[in-house]
């Protein structure tokens, strides 16, 4: 992996000497997998609601009118029901609140603990489902992991970004979001396969194979070191030092140990770094915070992450086809990732970021087209041939993999590169937060939307594509390549935030002036 990926030297000249260490790699893909329990939990809900014995013992009404359902009935509102989203939603509350917290739990105890705490709850929330007789276990079991997840979304890429060479620190930190991606797929796959169990208990098994992803992030939070950045902020400079050597493989770290530590000291000096992250010279950091995970939400992809299986059957698929093309759209959000594996470090941020938006939009309004012609307002397609199912499904990959190469690993990647260290664990908490929010309520809300905006919805998505893709082009500076200690050069370069942002001799100057 590493030979398509030499970096070019830095904005700035500066260079740290360092290598991709096996070490380095190692660690970032057993810290990757804290996103395999966020993946795993992405994309198994749809399926285990799609699942008549789940639905049977727990949510006998939906059962009820799924059944005494007639093929005239308005499809778009086949699966209208708030208690069934609420069941996938719920996480993602939780997985809020956990974020919140996770902020200091970051900042005091290291990313490491704070990934093995996500780790354990993640376990305890699996059991609980997997063993659930009530509603209210699968909410316990639901809220655990959900908690779990917000402890991992927070940790997992700083330490990361905080871990790998600056060179090869866009192409590692998307191990995280291949690790969602393929533990979005493992679930597809296993809930093919758990859906044909004859004892109706598939859905089961299903929910506690989460236990899988949860100990292996375990064993890894365990075993791992912790980042010489999140070391220096607790005092242990000397750790630290041997880490880094550790890590980047030669002894040679004088420089970028010294610039941590600078680094760590002025983070030190700041109390209150809520507070601080308001200030004006903060101000492009808190404005991405907040729209990267809010336009990643928006772009609509977890319509097919949640509810593929749904949006198939509302098409006139059978129960086993739906599962089939879910499990074949997850295929392709996973493949597609490693094109921007192996290009974000060459091409750069805003390349994918754009062309990403462009080939989404293209294909919404293409499946807008296309269901708006068999579907109409009434949502009563009469007899659907052959072609058309594969039509639809070919243009949702496309859709799927302008994503999974654009927005799905940069929508992580970049938040959590562009945070100076002083306020990184609260601006990467918001960064969370707006994702969960978001995540949140279109879990909550798609089948309502699609029952009253019928094939609209794809359009009210294409145009947030639209509006994203502006804002990235006009907001979004390169990062590609730039040490994260050395970031702030990029705003103070940039034609819109230089405003906000003072370069260090400008305040010198000022300081000077003031004093005058
Ligand atoms: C997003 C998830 C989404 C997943 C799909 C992630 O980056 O945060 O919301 O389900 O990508 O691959």
């Amino acid at each position: 992996m590493a030979g398509g990926l030499i970096g070019k030297g830095t904005a700035n000249g500066k260079q740290y000497p360092g290598k991709l260490t096996f070490r380095v790699f190692v660690t970032c893909m057993v810290a990757a997998f804290g996103g395999l329990i966020f993946g795993y939990d992405l994309g198994i809900s749809g399926g285990v609601t799609s699942m008549d014995p789940f639905l049977k013992k727990f949510f006998p009404d939906v059962y009820a009118k799924e059944m005494n359902m007639k093929p005239s009935d308005n499809q778009y509102c086949r699966f209208d029901s708030q208690i069934l989203t609420l069941f996938t939603s719920s996480l993602y509350l939780a997985a809020l609140v956990a974020s919140l917290c996770a902020s200091s739990i970051t900042r005091i105890f290291g990313r490491r603990l704070t990934m093995l705490s996500g780790g354990i709850l993640f376990l305890a929330g699996a059991g609980f489902n997997a063993f659930a007789q009530k509603v209210w276990m699968l909410i316990v079991g639901r809220m655990l992991l959900g908690f779990g997840i917000g402890c991992a979304n927070q940790s997992v890429p700083i330490y990361v970004s905080e871990v790998a060479p600056y060179k090869y620190r866009g192409a590692l930190n998307m191990m995280f979001q291949l690790a969602i991606t393929i533990g979005i797929f493992v679930a597809n796959v296993l809930n093919y396969f758990f859906a044909k169990m004859k004892n109706g208990e598939g859905w089961r098994y299903s929910l506690g194979f989460a236990a899988v992803p949860a100990v292996m992030i375990i064993i890894g939070a365990i075993f791992l070191p912790d980042s010489p950045s999140s070391l220096i902020e607790r005092g242990k400079d000397e750790k630290a030092k041997q880490e880094l050597i550790k890590i980047r493989g030669t002894s040679d770290v004088d420089e970028e140990f010294k610039d941590l530590v600078e680094a760590s000291q002025s983070s030190m000096a700041v109390k209150h770094p809520w507070a601080t992250l308001l200030k004006r010279h903060y101000r492009p950091q808190l404005v991405m915070a907040i729209a990267i995970p809010f336009f990643q939400q928006l772009t609509g992809m977890n319509v097919i992450t949640f509810y593929a299986p749904v949006l198939f059957r509302t098409i006139g698929f059978g129960s086993n086809a739906s599962l089939m093309s879910s499990m074949i759209t997850g295929g392709f959000n996973a493949l597609a990732t490693f094109v921007s594996i192996f290009t974000v470090d060459k091409v750069g941020r805003r390349k994918l970021f754009l062309e990403g938006g462009a080939q989404m939009f293209i294909c919404q309004i293409v499946i807008t087209a296309a269901i708006a012609s068999k579907f109409g307002v009434d949502g009563n397609p009469g007899m659907l041939p052959i072609w058309y199912a594969f039509f639809v499904v070919g243009f949702i990959c496309i859709y799927v993999m302008g994503f999974a190469w654009s927005w799905g690993p940069l929508g992580w990647l970049v938040p959590s590169e562009i945070f100076p260290l002083e306020v990184r664990s609260a601006a990467q908490s918001i960064n969370v937060s707006v994702n969960m929010i978001f995540t949140f309520a279109i879990a909550q809300v798609f089948t309502s939307m699609l029952c009253h905006m019928k094939f609209g919805l794809f359009i009210f998505f294409a145009c947030f594509v639209l509006v994203m893709s502006g804002f990235i082009y006009k907001f979004l500076p390169e990062t590609k390549g730039v040490p994260i200690e050395e970031m702030s050069v990029v705003w103070q370069n940039h034609s819109y935030w230089k405003k906000f942002v003072k370069s260090a001799s400008e305040e010198a100057n000022a300081k000077v002036d003031n004093s005058c």
